[in-house]
């Protein structure tokens, strides 16, 4: 009993000192709002599933109704928050002012966005000479236009209270060439232009503005994208949106091989983890950033033998 009670009290005290030794606290989004688009899937799924399991009160603003439902009814159950699930095309100005005022209506305000929603676009037409100007504008609308709107409904409700998080995922396409299709390059880039401005822009308001570039994760977006005929929109369409485990293991085979970093693979969880860094009090000075996870990809070429 002595036992018993000694530790009952030693507890507070340390997980202060577990704090102050720099230990984060196993919630890390105790409590927060946060929108995660293009959350029923892929990237988004694992920024869902671990800002839930960190205690935030997630809005999951998806197309895919039937995936992006029970993704939020699963994680409800599963991590002890409200997970919730809106349709929401970020293309459309009204779906997103809709799911930012719905997070404010339910939850009372909107910490974090993650603008993850996006798109590869067709990878079939490489040449720039077979540039596809209604391609174009298709991706730049989800790409582009849906995170500059993400910005602004979120802006809108974070302002007001001088605190709030946006992050945005552009890609290792954003940093150099030659790891995309020229549209989707485009876009990306112009996710960290844009990220960088807002940055500058919501800097006095308290408002912390970053994003995040992947290197290859084997999702459905970059299974379908080599599938087939690369008509990633067909593909979306007629293929199973759970890429099979052995697409998964081949195309993080084939990510391995162009990796600088060996040993390991990157997943979808380790993008979410440089998410939740982003969305967390521990990047509180962090703004303006572009968080490269790529295990050194874009910063290394080996012309000398090392
Ligand atoms: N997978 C990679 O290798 C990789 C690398 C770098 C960056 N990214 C970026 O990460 C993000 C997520 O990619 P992913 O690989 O998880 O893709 P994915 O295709 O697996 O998932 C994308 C999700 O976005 C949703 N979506 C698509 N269009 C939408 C729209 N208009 N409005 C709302 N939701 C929409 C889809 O329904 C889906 O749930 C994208 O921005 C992508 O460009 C991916």
């Amino acid at each position: 009993m002595a036992v018993k009670i000694m530790a009952e009290n030693s507890l507070p005290g340390m997980q202060v000192l577990a704090r102050e030794a720099g230990t984060p606290s196993p919630r890390r989004l105790e409590g927060k709002v946060a929108i995660v688009t293009g959350g029923a899937r892929g990237i988004g799924e694992a920024i869902a599933r671990l800002f839930a399991r960190h205690g935030a009160k997630v809005l999951i603003a998806d197309v895919d109704d039937a995936a992006g439902d029970a993704l939020a009814h699963a994680l409800t159950i599963t991590s002890q928050t409200i997970v919730t699930f809106l349709h929401c095309d970020v293309c459309q100005e009204s779906d997103v002012s809709r799911a930012v005022d719905y997070a404010v209506s339910r939850h009372g305000r909107l910490d974090i966005l993650v603008n993850n929603a996006g798109v590869l676009g067709n990878q079939s037409k490489k040449s720039i000479m077979d540039f596809d100007a209604d391609e174009f504008d298709r991706v730049m609308r989800i790409n582009v236009r849906g995170v500059a709107l993400g910005m602004k409904h979120a802006a809108r409700v974070m302002v007001p209270r001088g605190t709030g998080c946006i992050i945005s995922m552009a890609s290792v396409a954003g940093v150099m060439g030659g790891l995309g299709p020229h549209t989707y390059t485009a876009s990306k880039h112009a996710i960290v232009g844009l990220t960088k401005n807002a940055a500058c822009e919501l800097g006095k308001y308290g408002i912390r503005v970053n994003c995040i570039s992947p290197f290859g994760v084997a999702t459905s977006m970059l299974i379908n994208a080599w599938r087939g005929d690369g008509d990633e929109e067909d593909d979306y369409m007629e293929a199973s949106r759970m890429p099979k485990e052995e697409e998964v293991e081949k195309m993080e085979e084939f990510v391995a091989s162009l990796a600088n970093l060996k040993g390991t693979n990157l997943k979808a969880k380790d993008i979410a983890e440089a998410a939740l860094y982003l969305a967390g009090d521990e990047s509180k000075y962090v703004s303006g950033h572009n968080l490269v996870v790529d295990g050194g990809v874009t910063t290394i070429r080996n012309c000398v033998g090392l």
